[in-house]
């Protein structure tokens, strides 16, 4: 039992504290390159498995690989009770964009990124990254998600989740294979999801936001109400907000 606010979830057959965290603001600016103190990334996230936190959000798009590389050498070996939740759809260019790499010969590959830069053998839960950087596009996720289900088939995935997906999206995923969580844009300021939320806790599948906080543009309300009504909100919403500061870290849990 997670002594962090907000208890425990199953994602699939784990349990994870709701209070998770978000290790993408680890990476440099615009979530490239290293960070400006590799030492402080590193505590920051020994210090979040040191509260308690058994869930951390990653994609190797992060830096790229910068902060899996930073999660394997602060953490591997890996607590058992810890699970990481990564992404695979997009990838970087040279400018710091992120373009999509969905066909299943990318996905693959993806997988294999993440299997050796998170020195793991199975990851845990693979989040399909659908849309684009400016949001959800309703297009079929068939070819690119039965890719996926077919690495999970082979071992290499545990758990299934789509990501930056729209309610029609999450149900032809589900059709295909199923999933364990969802994770979109959403907090105290846009409630885009409330249904699928709804609907998703029906079904036992946790619905994780992304930019808990507002991401790069910081929410008008405080930190710690922004969190508590996302606790409060419904049972099924994990928390993974990014920070590279221990200290943010320690205010945003003492907060609830
Ligand atoms: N699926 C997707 O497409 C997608 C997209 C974006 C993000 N994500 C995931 O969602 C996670 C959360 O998103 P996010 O990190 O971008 O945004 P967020 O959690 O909404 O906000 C992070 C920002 O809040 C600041 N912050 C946090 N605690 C603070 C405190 N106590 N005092 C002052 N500032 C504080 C951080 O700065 P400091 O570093 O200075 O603390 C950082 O700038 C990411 O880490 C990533 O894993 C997924």
């Amino acid at each position: 039992m997670s002594t962090l606010p907000g208890g425990t979830w199953t994602l699939g057959d784990l349990t994870v504290s709701r209070f998770g965290y978000g290790a993408m603001q680890l990476a440099g600016p615009r979530v490239m390159g290293p960070p400006a103190d590799h030492d402080s990334a590193l505590a920051v996230l020994r210090t979040a498995v040191d509260l308690g936190i058994t869930h951390i959000d990653t994609s190797d798009a992060y830096g790229p690989r910068v902060t899996n590389e930073l999660i394997r050498e602060a953490l591997h070996p890996y607590p058992e009770s810890l699970h990481i939740a990564t992404k695979v759809g997009a990838t970087r260019d040279a400018q710091g964009g992120w373009p999509v790499a969905r066909r299943p010969e990318d996905l693959r590959g993806q997988v294999h990124d993440n299997l050796r830069s998170l020195k793991l053998d199975v990851l845990d839960v693979v989040n399909l990254r659908l849309g684009t950087a400016e949001g959800p596009r309703p297009e079929s996720v068939a070819e690119a998600f039965e890719a996926l289900a077919e690495l999970q088939q082979q071992g290499l995935i545990r758990h299934l989740g789509v990501s930056n997906a729209t309610a029609e999206q999450v149900a032809e995923a589900q059709d295909i294979a199923p999933i364990v969580c969802v994770q979109n844009m959403y907090n105290v300021a846009h409630r885009q999801d409330d249904d699928l939320i709804d609907r998703l806790a029906a079904q036992g599948i946790a619905y994780v936001p992304f930019f808990p906080l507002g991401g790069f543009t910081p929410l008008p309300s405080p930190r710690s109400a922004a969190l508590a009504w996302l606790l409060e909100r419904s049972p099924n919403i994990l928390l993974i907000p990014g920070t590279s500061s221990v200290e943010h870290l320690r205010e945003n849990i003492a907060g609830l």
